[in-house]
């Protein structure tokens, strides 16, 4: 067996193919971008922790996060010292990478305390880029650090504070420029990216990823050829397509790829009653990196109409099939095919189901591009449809990792399908809670739960898959559904953690599992590696939450408000330290009650349809919290009428979280208290009969 070299972005490491292994000196090795290189592979060439010696990989130290909840960071390494975001992106942190000492913190509060109802609070981490650190806080600031101090050096907004956009993705730099999008598709937001000049925060271009109202001109040829997919009074709605994670930098065309999310509403009998592609939704779009030029566009799904999101990290590598060296871009949308295009060209190579289950399409047709999908999969058609996968997808934001020395990718797959339905435009237009109230998702859909059974569904799993022949490898499947991103070394390694807290590490050839570590909380991050000083070592952040907090019976674990620590752990080889006690998982609930309250079941009922619609992505499917909101059955303070509207009217605790409500009536308050005040009873063994039937959102609680 020969030597093959590994380009890896700038450096050429000797690999021996008989080792499986690349030997690279764990002398000061960065991890810069989000993905390690602008490539995104998530590989690393450091191969001190191998396949042969991983059962010598230890503790090496570990950090504290008072006060964080969600960590689906990755952090960056840069001239040894780590630097990773928290839940809004709030604050930063830089911490001493051989130490774990913390060595500044930028902190901040929402200048938008009443758009924190719009997101779970997840944020995936900063860009670096000579001596500066760049974060997107939730509010829509894109922020500029001194590395050295954690100064500001310059912060600019990204849209208007009372937009319904949000933050939460990482922001890529390339040659001198950083590039943000932001989330709220789902809003009646129109998506976009924004690229701003590293020094001066001075913004160079923005590219919009759906036309606006053609009366008042299109931005560009892009736009007025995307319109030209679109009927009826589509701006309206806004559109959504945003950005709100995949955005990867390709330094070989000087291009920008933007992988674009769903529409709004998702029923295109709502937005585009006439037909039409819509673009660019649900898209992996090329713009010059110079300019934001559109150059091509590839569109997963034409006509969205599930929720179907092209928002998942894209992949870049130079790649063998059928004998010619081809230049692609991989990626594995929620929508259950993985996609290998041409990134020259736009053109798809091949796209095949991975995974599970996908119910809503035969193929993808390689001349045209296009699905074949099934008969009656459009709900607008008729009935509510049964979608595999549903909407959090077959594979969502957790990173999915390229290994060229084993030519496999290793993807965090996800198995639930979704019922859903659409909604009469009649309906849409008059809905009240969608026209009463600020920042109200708007999808123009039903959700009649989740799917999944004993049979089918309901787990997580890591997947290895070989995009050249588009097969599995192999698999190993977890008993909890909402997992972590993974890491790929050339110690011929993959790393993955699970919900359940288990951290572990297999051959990325053979898949076995090679060593596990127990991290005490649910993992939804992705690990990265780095070198000082001759070691390696291993990163990885622990905190469950994000989407977990709706409660979803399937996210529950056990991971209560407040009860795990949130912690930055870092392995390296007989490493000695060891994990401080951490509390177990508990699912009781112990409900605050109210002496003599009674109920009143049409207010009851009224909170339920509210608490549904602006609570419980954080509090919980029926009160049910987990890891990002406190559980209001059990919350004292709930159980007193004037601290609760309070905290809900007056913004009390917005610096950690808690959303401002001012738009709500005193008696949407009173609503929400007598739901609060019934839920917290029946747990205490009351039996009260409350007609749930209007409500349209308590489904995908269960
Ligand atoms: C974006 C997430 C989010 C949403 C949406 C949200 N909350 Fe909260 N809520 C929180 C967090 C986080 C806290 C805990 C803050 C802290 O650490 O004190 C909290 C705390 C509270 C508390 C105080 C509980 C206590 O005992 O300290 C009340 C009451 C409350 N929320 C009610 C509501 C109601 C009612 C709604 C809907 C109208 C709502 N929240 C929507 C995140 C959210």
């Amino acid at each position: 067996m020969g030597r093959i070299a590994v380009k890896h972005f700038g450096m050429v490491v000797a690999c021996l193919l008989t080792l499986a292994a690349c030997s690279e000196d764990p002398t000061n090795v960065d991890w810069l971008h989000y993905g390690n290189t602008h490539s995104e592979q998530r590989f690393s060439t450091l191969d001190q922790v191998n396949s042969k010696n991983i059962d010598r990989l230890g503790l090496a130290w570990l950090q504290e996060i008072p006060g964080a909840r969600t960590l689906a960071v990755t952090p960056l390494a840069a001239d040894g010292v780590l630097y990773y975001t928290t839940d809004h992106a709030l604050s930063v942190y830089a911490v001493d990478g051989a130490t774990g000492e913390v060595l500044w913190t930028y902190d901040q509060v929402s200048e938008a305390p009443d758009t924190l109802r719009i997101h779970m609070g997840v944020n995936r981490g900063v860009a670096y880029e000579n001596g500066k650190v760049f974060a997107g806080l939730t509010d829509g600031r894109l922020v500029a650090l001194d590395a050295k101090t954690g100064d500001e050096v310059w912060s600019v907004r990204t849209f208007d504070l009372d937009s319904s956009r949000y933050i939460s993705g990482a922001p890529r730099v390339f040659a001198g420029k950083v590039i943000i999008g932001h989330g709220g598709g789902d809003l009646a937001t129109r998506g976009y990216v924004s690229t701003y000049d590293t020094q001066t925060g001075e913004l160079l271009w923005r590219f919009y990823t759906v036309p606006g109202n053609p009366a008042d001109g299109f931005e560009n040829d892009a736009m007025a050829m995307a319109a030209e997919t679109w009927t009826g009074e589509w701006w309206k709605y806004g559109g959504g397509g945003t950005v709100w994670n995949g955005i990867t930098f390709d330094p070989e065309f000087n291009r920008v790829y933007l992988g674009t999310g769903n529409s709004n509403p998702y029923s295109p009998a709502i937005r585009s009653p006439d037909g039409g592609d819509n673009l660019f939704l649900c898209s992996i779009v090329a713009l010059d990196a110079d300019t934001g030029e559109y150059i091509w566009h590839y569109q997963v799904n034409p006509r969205e109409a599930w929720d179907f999101k092209a928002t998942m990290d894209m992949i870049l590598a130079d790649i063998e099939i059928d004998g010619r060296m081809r230049k692609v871009l991989m990626q594995a949308p929620t929508n259950g095919f993985f996609y290998v295009l041409d990134r020259e060209t736009g053109k798809l190579i091949s796209a095949e189901k991975w995974g599970g289950r996908v119910n809503w399409a035969e193929r993808i047709d390689l001349e045209t591009g296009r699905p074949v999908e099934k008969p009656n999969i459009r709900y607008e058609d008729g009935e509510p449809v049964h979608m595999w996968p549903g909407t959090f997808g077959a594979h969502n934001y957790q990173p999915m990792s390229y290994n060229p020395i084993t030519g496999l990718v290793y993807i965090p797959h996800l198995e639930a399908g979704m019922i859903m339905g659409t909604v009469t435009p009649e309906a849409y237009a008059s809905d009240p809670i969608r026209t009463g109230y600020k920042h109200v998702a708007q999808t123009g859909a039903t959700f009649g739960g989740l799917l999944y059974d004993s049979e089918n569904g309901g787990k997580g799993s890591l997947v290895a898959y070989d995009p050249v022949t588009q097969t599995e490898r192999w698999r190993h499947v977890t008993d909890s559904f909402w997992n972590g991103g993974t890491l790929t070394t050339a110690g011929n390694l993959t790393f993955y953690g699970t919900a359940l807290g288990e951290f572990a590490a297999y051959n990325a050839t053979t898949g076995e599992k090679l060593w596990s570590f127990d991290a005490g909380l649910g993992i939804i991050s992705a690990p990265m590696t780095y070198g000082i000083d001759g070691t390696q070592y291993i990163s990885l952040l622990v905190g469950y939450g994000g989407s977990a907090g709706s409660g979803i019976p399937l996210l529950k674990h056990g991971w209560k408000f407040g009860l795990q620590p949130r912690r930055l752990l870092t392995f390296k080889l007989d490493g000695q330290e060891t994990l401080p006690p951490t509390p177990p998982p508990d699912f009781t609930v112990n409900p605050v009650l109210v002496e003599g309250f009674e109920p009143d079941a049409i207010k009851v009922n009224q909170g339920i349809t509210l608490y549904h619609t602006i609570c419980s992505i954080c509090h919980g499917g029926m009160l049910a919290a987990e890891s990002v909101a406190p559980d209001l059955r059990e919350s004292a303070l709930s159980a007193n009428y004037d601290s609760f509207a309070a905290v809900l009217l007056e913004g009390l605790l917005a610096s950690r979280g808690m959303p401002l409500f001012d738009d709500l009536s005193a008696e949407d308050v009173e609503s929400l208290y007598h739901f609060v005040r019934y839920g917290a009873m029946v747990e205490g063994g009351a039996e009260i009969e409350i007609d749930m039937s209007k409500c349209t959102f308590c489904g995908i609680a269960n």
